[in-house]
């Protein structure tokens, strides 16, 4: 399968890096709009310059192509993929799915219209941690999940567009948790409430931390505490986790994952449960994970017919509980996310 990546700054590197690594997928062209980083990125990943165009329609005028990977900021998202879309081929985007939800309803209706696929990029999803826990999840042995916890805490100096917009964490980042919520327990979410704030030493122009409550249809709930401006103590990039179900509880902290079974549950008045002893359980191990099982998986649905795990109509879920949470800080209260009877 032949691609055209666009944007190769920033994560371009990663997917220049998995097309690279795959034996199935290689680049037709790439389109870089910075004309610096078109010669740096030509230069450091041995890139033929000739094939590296400014816009996305030189490049289809110019090369033949089956499909496009999407890499630029989310703003542009609409744009490039309906642009693809009009050209016949599908999309592998770089998540959120679009920088607006307009934007993003408009752009899966597009994608639905034209019988192509559109997946999205929610790699955290394909990691051996996510897996692992998902796996642990749906064996049962903890019973339902009555309630997860999420803990984020990083100090990343980006710079560009996520220091100007106004939800950069909430958007740019806690949506991974937040698909990743959708995906550990199998639900989408009913309603949202949210704050957002921006600490005095941060480093964002928007607000760079948030808070959330989070119910979801299958009646589990998620309260999710975020920071992109912390000075210390910082989490793994997937987040630190509690699951409480009905036979235990699960914890994910530093990227390592530990289970404790209630043995006995108290019946007396006054009587303490009766755990087993923790246990640590191993990461499951993967052929390919994040952008290298993505691109597998796109590669397979678009040469052999099918879908993909996060596709533009299940991204929408997600996308409407990040802006759903956006939607409750700006308005002060709850916000519904499904219609109610
Ligand atoms: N899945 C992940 O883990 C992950 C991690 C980082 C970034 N991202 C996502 O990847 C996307 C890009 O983020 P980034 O950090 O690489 O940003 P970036 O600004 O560093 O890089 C974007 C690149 O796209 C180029 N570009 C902008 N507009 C363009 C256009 N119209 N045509 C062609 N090129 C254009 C820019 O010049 C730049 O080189 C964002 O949507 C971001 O959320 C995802």
């Amino acid at each position: 399968m032949q691609v055209i990546q666009v944007g190769i700054g920033g994560m371009g590197n990663t997917w220049l890096q998995a097309v690279r690594k795959s034996d199935a997928v290689e680049f037709a062209g790439f389109v870089e709009i910075d004309a610096d980083i078109a010669r740096r990125q030509a230069q450091a990943h041995g890139l033929d310059a000739s094939r590296i165009f400014r816009t996305l329609p030189e490049a289809l005028e110019a090369v033949a192509a089956d499909a496009v990977i999407n890499v630029t900021p989310p703003q542009v998202h609409r744009e490039i993929c309906e642009t693809a879309f009009a050209a016949g081929l599908p999309v592998l985007t770089e998540k959120p799915l679009a920088g607006s939800l307009t934007d993003a309803r408009a752009l899966a209706a597009a994608a639905a219209e034209s019988g192509l696929l559109c997946s999205v990029a929610q790699n955290y999803r394909y990691r051996p941690l996510s897996q692992t826990v998902k796996k642990l999840l749906d064996s049962g042995e903890l019973g339902a999940v009555g309630a997860a916890q999420v803990a984020f805490y990083k100090g990343p100096h980006f710079g560009g567009f996520r220091e100007e917009m106004a939800q950069p964490l909430l958007i740019d980042m806690a949506i991974h948790h937040f698909d990743m919520l959708r995906f550990f327990l199998d639900s989408d979410a009913a309603s949202v409430s949210a704050q957002s704030w921006n600490p005095p030493w941060s480093w964002f122009g928007g607000d760079a931390s948030a808070a959330a409550q989070i119910r979801f249809v299958n009646g589990a709930r998620a309260s999710y505490v975020g920071s992109w401006c912390s000075q210390a103590f910082e989490t793994s990039w997937n987040a630190d986790w509690r699951f409480d179900c009905a036979h235990g509880v699960m914890r994910v902290k530093d990227d390592r994952v530990y289970v404790q079974r209630l043995l006995r549950a108290g019946g007396e008045r006054g009587s303490a449960n009766e755990h087993e002893d923790w246990r640590e359980v191993p990461l499951m191990s993967m052929d390919r994970a994040g952008q290298d099982y993505l691109l597998q998986e796109f590669y397979e649905a678009v040469t052999r017919g099918g879908s993909t795990g996060t596709n533009a109509q299940d991204n929408l879920k997600t996308m409407d509980l990040v802006f759903g949470a956006v939607a409750a800080c700006e308005l002060g209260k709850p916000v519904s996310l499904i219609p109610l009877d």
